[in-house]
Formats: structure tokens, C-alpha cells, sequence
């Protein structure tokens, strides 16, 4: 009935050596990898783009400068003793580039981005990881998809169940949030910073500047759910691994970013304040299994998960401009050359004619699974199309899933809903895959591949 937590989820992170803080430090230089994509105009009137891409700001090195360099925080624990106050830790709390970011599972090649899963490097295992793709080195690259599309080839084909990829716009400041930290904040986008989403994220170390520690005690593992979280709208194009796939669309009620408190950023799937926040945790969503269409997206099925493809998004306004509002979230495939409309809806009380995201499928899919209309509260596609207007971040990731095992992606959930009720399966992973430490133990070397990244009017890029 709920979708979890895109990414109150996560990633696991195991990673040995990682502190966080918004002053960066002089010891390790970043160095981002290049990522080139393309800007069209028209069909085949395309030129290319030399972007780079930045690793989040929670992976880092976040240390001070006493002798031997001691954490601030050590992926486990803040450490206290070294900062009487807030000021004092973001006086004294410095974070590091990343100089090898094969070490974290992430290399690219030309326009092609491959995640993997997990990683081990001498005496540290990494699990996961979380980029952005920038325009220079100091600016993440902020898309306006209004009346427009993107489209990007996918290889998914080892991606079992309980890993997903990931690639969606959030919208985050362009600049990391260096304007908005009053001075908290000189690290920005060269290192990551600043991280929203429409679960209101919790785990991340920093918001706005200051430490996500309220002073009270050292957070949980990680990943450590802090006392702040930091909301913004967030437009989910591509949740996927090679069993099963979604796009959803998530609103918020504000205009821009906001950081939240505690019951105010919302909760889990299961609690009674998961509707509390800024945003809509839930989404509307179109997973073509979902949507009653279990032959359409799979190894051997009409989008044949074992070979690459191309994933097609259109944003589509009222008036067919990009001051319009949006109305629609259109979506094709093209495999071997030829071109794949999107699945249709196959289930009783939605319209079968709908194969996208409207207002009325929202509408009609949300009242046909007894799910709740947060998405519509917070301001539907209206709102999302606010955030598209203002411009947004293309976040790129893999992942598992520490709340849910990755179940509302591509199994049955809630796991104890009965599984004849419409909505509740999602794909033909068992109900009992997908728990994290199973997946890192016997699937870690699996990987997505991410390419040929094009951006441009309806039908401009393919
Ligand atoms: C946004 O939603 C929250 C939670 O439902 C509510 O408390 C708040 O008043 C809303 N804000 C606006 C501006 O509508
Ligand atoms: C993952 O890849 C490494 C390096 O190729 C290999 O040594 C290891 O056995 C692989 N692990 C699994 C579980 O397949």
C-alpha cells in the first residue's frame, strides 16, 4: 500500500575511514570523473556535453586536525570531544576529496557509468553509491524538463533481486548549497553537499552546513537517521533492477528545499507520521507489473532485461511549452532498434487506455489499490512541475535496501498484504530476497551500467 523509502534506504555503508563535515579539507584532492552526454535541440541536431560526475558527501573523510587526523565522525559515531558546540565542529571538522572513485565501485568510461555494487579495497568494504552529474567542477548540472525529454541506455542485466539502480531528478541546489548555508557550508557540489529528496532524508550528515546531531547522543549505524532531514520534490525516472521496474512521481508542498525536524520529516512505510512532511513519501507510480502486465519488463519479455536499452522520459506541459504546467510523464523504450510504447494499465478501475502518468492515472491507481493520495495533497503533478520548471539534479545510483529489502520494487508489499489484492505484487522476486546482507554476501559484485545520457526537446533526442 506504501512505497518505502527510496531513500530513507540508502546505502548500506560500510566504508571504514568516513566523516563528514562542510569545510573541505586540504588533504586529498577531489578529482571528478569525466561523464559526457548530449544536448539536442532537434532530431540529430545534438551536441555533445563534457559533464563530470561527484560522489555525495556523506562517503567522505570527515576529520579535524589534531594529531593523527581523528574522525569527526566515523561512519558509526560523531565524535563529540572534539567540538564543544556547532560552531566549534564546523570550525574544526574538515572533509576530504576523493582522489580513486573506483574505489567506491564507481568508473566511467567516455558517456558510459558503471556502479557496482560492492566494493573492497584493502581493509575497507564499500557498499553502494550515490553520484550527481555536474556541469563543471563546481556546479551540479540542473536540468529544466519541461516540454522536455531524457533518455539514456540502461544494461541491467546483473542487477538480481534486492539491488536497484537508480537514476532520478531531486532539486537540489545547483551550487551544493554553499548560498543557502550562511557561511556554513564552502564545500558545495565539488564534494557533494547537499542532498534532498521526497522521503526527507535523515542519514544525510550535514543540512544546510550544520551537523545533523543534535547533541543528545551518537546516531545509529549507519546508515544513522539524524534528528533534521532535508525535503525537496523528487521525480524518480528509472528504479530498476533486471526483475522488475518503476517511475514515480513525488510532490512536495513547498518551493525549493526545507529542512525538517524529527515527526515533521515524516516516517517509514509503517509508521503513523509517514505522512507528516513536506513531501509525498509514496509517489504515484507506474511499475508495468504493478499495473497488471507481467510479460512486459523481465529477462526474455517484451523489454528483454538481459541486453541493453534505451529509456525514454517526456515531460509533458499543457500548452506544449515550458512555461506550461505539467500534465504528463510519458515513457518508451527502444531495444534492438525498435521502438516500445510504454505498458498499459491493466487493472479494474483504471482506464485501459492510460500508459503514463496523469492526473486521472494517479487518480484512479491511487483509489484502485487503497493506497492514500499524499502525492496529490502535497500538489500532484503541478507541484512536481514547479520544481521542473525551477530545475532539478540528476542523481545517479545503486543501492539495497535496508527497510524493506527492495520488496515494493520487485516482489509483493506490504509483505503480509494478501497478495490477491490489487497493487500489492510488484514483481516475481520471493518475498523473502532482497535482505541486505544476504545480497552483499552472494551478489556483490553486481553492477548497472548507465550510458549515452541525452537531454532535449519532445522528440529531440531519439
Ligand atoms: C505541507 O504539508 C504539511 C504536512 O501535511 C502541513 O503540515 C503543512 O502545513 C503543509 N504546508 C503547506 C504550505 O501547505
Ligand atoms: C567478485 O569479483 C572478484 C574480482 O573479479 C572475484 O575475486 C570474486 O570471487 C567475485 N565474487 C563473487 C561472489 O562472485
Amino acid at each position: 500500500m506504501v512505497y518505502p523509502p527510496i531513500f530513507t534506504i540508502l546505502f548500506s555503508l560500510v566504508l571504514t575511514p568516513f566523516v563528514e563535515a562542510q569545510r573541505y579539507g586540504p588533504l586529498i584532492p577531489e578529482v571528478h570523473p569525466a561523464l559526457s552526454g548530449q544536448k539536442c535541440t532537434s532530431l540529430g541536431s545534438c551536441v555533445a556535453q563534457a559533464g563530470k560526475i561527484v560522489l555525495d558527501a556523506n562517503r567522505r573523510w570527515y576529520h579535524n586536525f589534531y594529531e593523527g587526523y581523528p574522525a569527526c565522525y566515523d561512519g558509526v559515531d560523531w565524535h563529540p570531544e572534539y567540538w564543544p558546540g556547532e560552531q566549534a565542529l564546523n570550525e574544526g571538522c574538515y572533509l576530504e576529496g576523493i582522489s580513486s572513485y573506483s574505489e567506491f565501485g564507481v568508473t566511467t568510461s567516455g558517456n558510459a557509468l558503471r556502479l557496482q555494487f560492492v566494493t573492497s579495497v584493502s581493509q575497507s568494504t564499500n557498499v553502494g553509491s550515490r553520484v550527481y552529474l555536474m556541469a563543471d567542477d563546481n556546479t551540479y548540472a540542473t536540468f529544466k524538463a519541461l516540454a522536455q525529454e531524457i533518455t539514456f541506455d540502461v544494461d541491467v542485466s546483473n542487477l538480481p533481486c534486492g539491488i536497484a539502480a537508480d537514476v532520478h531528478f531531486a532539486e537540489m541546489a545547483a551550487d551544493g548549497g554553499i548560498a543557502e548555508s550562511a557561511g556554513w557550508n564552502n564545500a558545495g557540489a565539488k564534494y557533494g553537499t547537499g542532498y534532498c529528496g521526497a522521503q526527507c532524508p535523515r542519514d544525510v550528515l550535514f543540512i544546510q552546513g550544520h551537523p545533523n546531531f543534535n547533541g543528545i547522543g551518537p546516531t545509529p549505524p549507519p546508515p544513522g537517521i539524524g534528528p533534521y532531514g532535508f525535503c525537496c520534490a523528487e521525480m524518480d525516472l528509472w528504479q530498476a533492477n533486471s526483475f522488475s521496474t518503476v517511475m514515480a512521481a513525488h510532490s512536495c508542498n513547498l518551493s525549493g528545499r526545507s529542512k525538517c525536524e524529527d515527526d515533521q520529516c515524516g516516517g517509514s512505510a509503517s509508521s503513523g507520521i509517514r505522512y507528516n512532511g513536506f513531501c509525498d513519501p509514496d509517489g504515484c507510480d507506474f511499475n508495468p507489473y504493478r499495473m497488471g502486465n507481467p510479460s512486459f519488463y523481465g529477462s526474455g519479455k517484451t523489454i528483454d532485461t538481459t541486453k541493453k536499452f534505451t529509456v525514454v522520459t517526456q515531460f509533458i506541459t499543457d500548452n506544449g511549452t515550458p512555461s506550461g504546467s505539467l500534465v504528463e510523464i510519458r515513457r518508451k523504450y527502444i531495444q534492438n532498434g525498435v521502438t516500445i510504447s510504454n505498458a498499459h494499465a491493466s487493472v479494474q478501475g483504471v482506464d485501459p487506455s492510460i500508459d503514463s502518468i496523469t492526473p486521472a492515472y494517479c487518480d484512479q491507481q491511487k483509489t484502485a489499490f487503497g493506497d492514500m493520495t499524499s502525492f496529490q495533497d502535497k500538489g500532484g503533478l503541478n507541484a512536481l512541475g514547479d520544481a521542473l520548471r525551477r530545475g532539478m539534479v540528476l542523481v545517479l545510483s545503486i543501492y539495497d535496501d535496508r527497510d524493506a529489502n527492495m520488496l515494493w520494487l520487485d516482489s509483493q508489499y506490504p509483505p503480509g498484504a494478501n497478495s490477491n489484492y490489487a497493487g500489492v505484487i510488484r514483481g516475481t522476486c520471493a518475498i523473502t530476497s532482497g535482505v541486505p546482507a544476504d545480497v552483499e554476501l552472494i551478489y556483490p559484485n553486481s553492477s548497472v551500467m548507465i550510458s549515452n545520457i541525452k537531454f532535449g526537446p519532445i522528440g529531440s533526442t531519439v
